[in-house]
């Protein structure tokens, strides 16, 4: 059985466990995390997220250029956005995709140029279209035809042309959960494709029209997301023959052949020891070749490209370290459907001191992890664990399934990995919990991002 770092992913590269069983991330033991941060905390190989960002741009770099077309990496800050973080991509050559005027303005105060920042957003306020608009973002991904003629209305007040890419839904779904998966019909992202009942003009086409048709607005280009924690490029490929398909159609229809084509986020990474993550430099071949196969067929020039990976480039940087708390033997019967049904068995309930609150993908999506006891080497055997939070809820779990050491105990540190993407991000007060600290550690050292949050933040904001 491998420890962390013996087996790499789910682990960041930096992680290791040393010969007396402590595992150390990027030089610096847990225990001293532990001692000087707190738990639970969040903690960030810098040097880890650095590479995979640097591994996007590069692979998708290398790749377009080989047919000849320009690209442009964003990083989707949805999944982790801190002063810090926004430096750092930016740092490796990458973009910066926003989803509200909130994670626009962590991007602007981390002095990402506003050129260099696009903002998303399905129901965006007017605060938000002028603060992007103020801060001269180069793209705007517009999500309705309402939208449009707000944009364009609040840009004339000001003065400027904003930049607009129009969000499209492809039919093509990819990915993970229901809730994650985002280029099917029936949801509430984008415009489609597809005519409706009467068999007349796109929504697509039609809020591509209406972006031509006002002067205020200079259309950039089209945006499709496709979904996430996408583990095989075939559903990037299919995309991106539809949105081309649609670029040429639009060109047929206006002569205005848009420039840019962004396929989105979604790529996938490992949560559990021996899954296989998607690695940037074959899909972004494969997406590569699609695209330019696809518009010499159209007889059209290449676009610019664009992808916008979140997850892929900071999810296995970070793990979460907790302190844990109440062990519980509870014998269970397997269930009518399984083999030994009726049987019994005896599952470790290992508590720790966070849960729902710092990672709620367990919860909301049914999320696999993989856990370990890192402070200390264990001699015992292992048993089958469930690690749970410390909310009031039966569904707190934070991994449902794990072997542990059988003498895990109060005091123990264990961590989580993989949980750099949509934890800290999705992170609440739930009970009145505290949201932990974002740690930075590189070269033998650790640095607070974020920090932990107070109960007088908590306490400050009721005003009674
Ligand atoms: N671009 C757009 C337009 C998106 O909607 C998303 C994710 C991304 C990029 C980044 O996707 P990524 O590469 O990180 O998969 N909370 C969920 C994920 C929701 C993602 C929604 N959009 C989770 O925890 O899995």
């Amino acid at each position: 059985m491998g420890g962390p770092g013996a087996a790499g992913a789910p682990w960041s590269s930096g992680v290791r466990r040393r010969a007396d069983g402590e595992v150390e991330v990027a030089g610096v033991p847990v225990s001293e995390l532990a001692a000087a941060h707190g738990t639970p905390a969040y903690v960030l190989d810098e040097a880890d997220f650095r590479a995979r960002a640097r591994a996007y741009r590069t692979a998708f770099e290398s790749a377009f250029a080989e047919v000849g077309a320009g690209v442009d990496v964003y990083y989707a800050g949805k999944a982790l956005l801190t002063v810090a973080v926004a430096r750092w991509a930016t740092q490796e050559g990458l973009r910066v995709d926003t989803a509200s005027g909130g994670e626009l303005a962590v991007a602007l105060r981390a002095g990402v140029p506003g050129a260099a920042i696009g903002l998303h957003g399905n129901n965006k306020s007017d605060a938000e279209i002028l603060a992007a608009l103020d801060a001269g973002v180069g793209r705007l991904i517009v999500d309705s035809l309402v939208e449009i003629e707000r944009v364009a209305d609040l840009a004339a007040s000001r003065g400027v042309v904003a930049p607009v890419m129009v969000r499209v839904t492809t039919g093509v779904h990819a990915g993970g959960h229901e809730y994650i998966s985002t280029a099917h019909e029936d949801q509430k992202f984008g415009l489609s494709v597809n005519a409706g009942p009467d068999g007349g003009t796109s929504p697509a086409l039609a809020a591509l029209e209406a972006v031509v048709a006002r002067p205020e607005l200079d259309l950039l280009g089209i945006h499709s997301h496709i979904g996430s924690q996408i583990l095989e490029p075939s559903g990037f490929e299919a995309a991106a023959r539809v949105v081309l398909q649609l670029r040429a159609d639009l060109a047929t229809r206006t002569g205005v052949l848009v420039e840019e084509v962004d396929l989105g986020g979604g790529y996938g990474i490992a949560y559990l020891p021996g899954e296989e993550p998607l690695e940037p430099a074959p899909v972004a071949v494969s997406v590569a070749q699609a695209v330019a196969s696809v518009a010499r067929e159209l007889g059209t020039p290449l676009p610019r490209f664009s992808i916008e990976p979140g997850r892929a480039v900071v999810g296995p940087a970070g793990l979460t370290l907790y302190t844990v708390g109440t062990v519980k033997p509870v014998t269970v019967s397997a269930p009518a459907e399984d083999p030994g049904a009726g049987a019994t068995f005896t599952r470790l309930y290992v508590s720790v001191d966070g849960g729902m609150s710092d990672n709620i993908r367990p919860a909301l999506y049914g999320a696999d992890y993989h856990a370990e006891v890192v402070g200390r080497a264990s001699a015992a055997g292992t048993v089958l664990a469930r690690v749970v939070g410390k909310h009031c809820e039966s569904g707190d779990v934070v991994v449902h399934e794990v072997m542990l050491p059988a003498d895990v105990r109060a005091g123990d540190l264990l961590a989580v990995p993989a949980t750099g993407a949509y934890g800290r991000s999705m992170a609440s007060n739930y009970n009145g919990l505290t949201r932990p600290p974002v740690v930075a550690v590189a070269d033998g050292a650790s640095r607070v991002l974020v920090r932990r949050e107070t109960l007088e933040d908590l306490l400050g904001l009721d005003l009674g």
